[in-house]
């Protein structure tokens, strides 16, 4: 394992301001996405849809630092025969690529879910860093119950991270460990507190346990928030105090960065809660974002499938970049969202 490497790219993801682009959509989720927008999904409108965002030239150069790829997405080639990761080289973001193949039913334990992808995983590293991947990603999914996620969910799939995360390693790639606590059900934030800080302490130590060189590592959780459907919703300094309480109790300040998924939050709650995080401030980890939907839900709704919306669609993106790379450095205020 070369550390020094690892923990470079590390660094260059976790540039000050920036953040990164979730954009790795299975062709299924993608799907949806499209159906939201009344656009069909075919190879080539996802490739037009996802190079019009790795195109954003300002969003893309000012405010992202690395693009989570799906599998398809890091053999494609822009409509001028340019390959997609190129264009993201070329505005300074780092390609990285989703590697595990889902979450499926957890034996024996209805209602929860373990993610797989181990099998071959190896040989399939070795080829995405030649097609220029330097991180990866590996999300868990962690329903909240009164009784769940058991200890056996947690154990399964905080282990498999820690597989995934020693593969990564070995072969030159930042992991990007994600344990998503779904913000789905009537639960309360006292209750997401719990269970995110149970599945962090396993992830810690199972990435411990299988010799995982955190300086070269990347978290990816949830906040801790309110479950969806919860009457009395905790308020956004809540949410960032008892997330902070709970990373500063759970991870190793040898964890250069922490970046977070949205997992449903509306795109301004999301920035709201990074820079009232960083607002607090004195963190001995980076803290910014790897969000998915709080990225793209403004510019998919303005392209709309239509190469003519192309403009719009990166100035939305452009926008909503611009605003959590600002709530990186403790800097958004909500007037700025106009
Ligand atoms: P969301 O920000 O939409 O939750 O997606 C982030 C992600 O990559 C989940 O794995």
């Amino acid at each position: 394992m070369n550390k020094q490497a690892l923990e470079d790219i590390a660094q260059a993801m976790l540039a000050d301001g920036q953040g990164i682009l979730a954009a790795d959509e299975s062709t299924g989720t993608i799907k949806k996405r499209f159906d939201s927008i009344d656009t069909v999904s075919t190879e080539e409108s996802r490739r037009d849809y996802r190079e019009m965002l790795f195109r954003a030239t300002q969003a893309m150069q000012e405010n992202i630092s690395g693009v989570i790829l799906y599998d398809e997405t890091i053999r494609q080639k822009a409509a001028d025969g340019t390959p997609l990761t190129q264009l993201m080289v070329e505005a300074g973001a780092v390609p990285g690529i989703k590697v595990d193949t889902g979450a499926k039913d957890l034996a024996g334990h209805a209602g929860e879910m373990v993610t797989e992808g181990l099998d071959g995983l190896r040989e399939r590293l070795a080829e995405y860093h030649d097609l220029g991947a330097r991180f990866a990603k590996w999300r868990a999914v962690l329903n909240i119950t009164d009784t769940n996620p058991s200890a056996a969910c947690l154990t399964a799939n905080t282990h498999a991270l820690a597989r995934y995360a020693a593969l990564c390693q070995e072969a030159g790639i930042v992991p990007i460990v994600e344990p998503e606590v779904i913000m789905d059900g009537g639960h309360s934030v006292e209750r997401c507190y719990e269970v995110t800080s149970a599945a962090l302490t396993a992830l810690y130590e199972q990435l411990d346990n299988q010799g995982v060189h955190l300086e070269g590592s990347i978290l990816k959780p949830n906040m801790i928030v309110s479950g969806t459907t919860n009457a009395n919703q905790a308020g956004i300094d809540q949410v960032a105090e008892m997330t902070l309480d709970c990373f500063h109790k759970c991870v190793p300040t040898a964890v250069p960065g922490i970046v977070f998924l949205s997992g449903g939050q509306s795109d301004e709650l999301a920035t709201a809660h990074l820079d009232a995080m960083n607002k607090i401030g004195n963190l001995p980890w980076k803290l910014s974002f790897s969000y998915g939907r709080a990225l793209q839900a403004a510019p998919l709704k303005a392209w709309g499938g239509k190469a003519e919306n192309v403009p719009a669609a990166q100035a939305a993106f452009a926008h909503r970049a611009k605003m959590n790379g600002l709530a990186t450095l403790g800097q958004w205020d909500a007037s700025l969202e106009g």
